[in-house]
């Protein structure tokens, strides 16, 4: 991989965990429900983590000299997570986000080897942290929707 492709594969992943991180803000505010309680502090658990993690995602790219994509627009251009405007229903929220979690925890895992091929070990320490942290996720979304 070219390095331009690279550093835009690092923009596209990082306005993909920020689209992610306002989704599951979004099921969080907006699940309805007999599980609502459950759900609505599943969403918050899962939004907090990734929310925590963004910073850091943003200081990387800078340290590469890399523009930290930062407004709605550059998101929606960039990302790969689909924008959720209509909800559905408490287990199609759940489907949804374990996907997204999924493809996530993929992308995770496809940049830590080529930040490994250019050498870049702390953000490939960080990248690894991400997959494992949606593999987390993806398992207590999975187990919701049994
Ligand atoms: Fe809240």
């Amino acid at each position: 991989m070219e390095k331009s492709e690279y550093y835009l594969e690092l923009q596209r992943v990082f306005s993909s965990e920020f689209s992610f991180y306002l989704k599951a803000a979004n099921f969080h505010w907006n699940v309805e429900g007999q599980l609502f309680g459950q759900l609505h502090e599943l969403f918050e658990r899962v939004y907090t983590e990734v929310y925590g993690s963004i910073d850091q995602y943003a200081e990387e790219l800078r340290a590469l000299q890399i523009t930290t994509p930062a407004s709605l627009s550059t998101f929606s251009r960039l990302s790969y997570i689909q924008d959720e405007n209509m909800p559905g229903d408490w287990r199609s929220m759940l489907q949804e986000l374990l996907m997204d979690s999924d493809m996530m925890a993929m992308k995770f895992q496809q940049l830590f080897m080529v930040a490994e091929e250019f050498g870049d070990h702390g953000l490939s320490n960080f990248l690894a942290d991400r997959q494992d942290a949606h593999k987390k996720h993806s398992w207590m979304l999975r187990s919701s929707l049994k």
